[in-house]
């Protein structure tokens, strides 16, 4: 029992996905980054996405969804919106709007105290 309860935990976090990592892991996946950038800056004319209220770019994902578009610009965002359920939009428009640069997650791990005296 005392080896199971600690695996139990590993597998619970190894499952529970935050609807911000769900919408991170749609983003890839459904291409999203080749237009509007990997750390969703915006490329072109294509617009940034990072920060932005969540309230309208749902409303914008739904628009395209249904296939409307107000210029020939925003056409070519419907093929990309047109598969999205409800949740998903849900969970891709709660990533954008709480979107947080990875760089700041990846620094050097400072915190390292080498241990023993190194084998001499
Ligand atoms: C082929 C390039 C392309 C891809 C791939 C793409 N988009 Fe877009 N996206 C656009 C263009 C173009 C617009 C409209 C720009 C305009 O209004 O002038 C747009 C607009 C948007 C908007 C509205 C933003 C605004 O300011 O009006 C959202 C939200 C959005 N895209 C989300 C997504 C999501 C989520 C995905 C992945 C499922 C995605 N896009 C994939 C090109 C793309």
């Amino acid at each position: 029992m005392r080896f199971i309860f600690p695996l139990f935990f590993i597998f619970l976090f190894a499952h529970a996905q935050t609807p911000y990592e769900k919408g991170k892991v749609l983003y890839m996946e459904k291409g999203c980054y080749s237009c509007h950038g990997n750390k969703l800056e915006g490329l072109h004319r294509y617009p940034k996405l990072s920060n932005r209220a969540k309230g309208f770019l749902s409303y914008k994902l739904r628009r395209f969804r249904d296939k409307i578009s107000d210029n020939q610009q925003q056409e070519m965002m419907i093929a990309f919106a047109v598969g999205l359920s409800d949740a998903e939009i849900e969970n891709l428009t709660t990533y954008m709007q709480d979107y947080i640069e990875d760089a700041l997650n990846e620094k050097y791990n400072d915190k390292f105290v080498p241990e023993g005296d190194g084998g001499s």
